[in-house]
């Protein structure tokens, strides 16, 4: 069984992890965490998860008591163990201090020191450590190297784990600003985001078609899980880009994905059998900085919504039934918060798909952005009837 700590929107994260590992597999534990109780987990596929640990102990308590059971559980576990530890602790969920969570640490490690065992205790600036701090110390890839994760849940009830390891934020970093090809117009869909959207039409193997593909941030995250990647866009130079990316993608990445990429118009293409999942971004209008008009918001939503309803029309017939779809779509967001959507959100079904419903997950909850932005992403989750 294992812990997630789920990212800054954690109804996407659990989203991911109900449509990888079934709804059966995964529950909340608290409102930012999730458990997974299956064989197939595996934390470096995840987009929408920080870091996750493998559950050693359930227990309740409040700080001070799981403390006391965490020295003592270790103290001994590592008594004789051979070689330098360096450890984090992080605490979700708990009412208590940086330093008292650092506490904890020292005294196991003044208890392990009596037995001449030598540990480094990676100090605590809040009760969790980043996921920054745990990746740069290679926490969790190790027996050398360990993060006690430490949460607690809504009903009082609480979990140690050992971490199996943190978002490699330097690869994402290095992926989303080392590709060649950026186009701020076209939009910076982030590669978390992306591979998120990949797990969110899951199939086990296959070819994931993206008919939006600007440049090709989704299709490299699909390369990289090692899914066959078929990108379309109507605009060439878009088209290029992708294959720029895709290019540098196998120089730097070691990866030799199967590529198929062509200029077309989404709302008439035919696309070659086969495509076993489809995920895009499709076309989001234009950006802006600041809520429009109501004039604006009517003309450009009337446009999104006419290009994405003629789009799923087109390719409805061209997929074989049970196919998955995740389709980003543009919602706009007002001063106070509220969203307009598209007016196809409500009729898919009319287009020739089924809406998927999550267990732990509510539709309004499957909206991607920051705080500063007036388009969000809307994830619409479809399976061809
Ligand atoms: C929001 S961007 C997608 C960006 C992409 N996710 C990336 O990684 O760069 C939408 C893309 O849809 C393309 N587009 C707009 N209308 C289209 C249409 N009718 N058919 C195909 N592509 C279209 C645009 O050229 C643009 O590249």
């Amino acid at each position: 069984m294992h812990i997630a700590i789920l990212g800054r929107q954690p109804a996407l994260g659990m989203a991911e992890l109900e449509q990888l590992y079934g709804s059966r597999a995964v529950r909340w534990f608290s409102d930012t965490t999730a458990i997974i109780d299956s064989p197939a987990f595996d934390f470096e596929r995840l987009g929408g998860t920080q870091k996750a640990g493998r559950v050693v102990s359930e227990l309740r308590g409040d700080w001070r008591q799981v403390s006391m059971k965490l020295v003592s559980a270790y103290a001994q576990a590592w008594a004789d163990h051979e070689g330098k530890i360096t450890l984090g602790i992080s605490a979700y969920g708990f009412k208590t201090t940086p330093r008292d969570v650092q506490k904890t640490g020292i005294i196991l490690k003044g208890k392990l020191k009596e037995r001449g065992v030598s540990l480094r205790l990676i100090p605590n600036t809040d009760i969790a450590l980043s996921s920054a701090t745990s990746h740069h110390n290679k926490l969790g890839l190790s027996d050398n190297h360990v993060e006690l994760i430490v949460v607690r849940g809504a009903n009082g009830a609480a979990i140690i784990a050992e971490s199996v390891g943190a978002q490699n934020i330097t690869a994402l970093a290095a992926r989303d600003q080392g590709r060649p090809k950026r186009d701020a117009f076209v939009g910076m869909l982030p590669p978390k985001l992306a591979r998120m959207m990949v797990n969110l039409a899951p199939v086990k193997a296959g070819r994931i078609l993206d008919p939006f593909c600007g440049t090709g941030v989704l299709l490299q995250e699909a390369a990289l899980l090692g899914y066959d990647v078929y990108g379309t866009d109507l605009v060439p130079k878009m088209v290029q880009f992708t294959q720029a990316n895709l290019n540098w993608l196998t120089d730097t990445h070691h990866v030799t994905p199967n590529v198929t990429l062509d200029t077309g118009d989404a709302m008439t293409y035919q696309w070659q059998a086969p495509v076993n999942a489809v995920s895009c971004e499709a076309y989001l209008g234009q950006p802006f900085s600041a809520p429009p008009s109501p004039g604006k918001l009517t003309e450009v939503r009337g446009n999104c919504n006419h290009i994405i309803s003629e789009f799923l029309r087109n390719i409805a017939p061209q997929l074989a039934p049970g196919t998955p779809l995740c389709v980003a779509v543009p919602a706009w967001r007002d001063s106070a918060g509220r969203f307009t959507h598209l007016p196809l959100v409500d009729s898919v079904g009319s287009l020739g798909f089924n809406r998927t419903t999550l267990r732990h997950v509510r539709d309004d909850q499957l909206l991607y952005y920051r705080e500063d932005q007036v388009v969000a992403r809307e994830l619409l989750l479809l399976t061809k009837c």
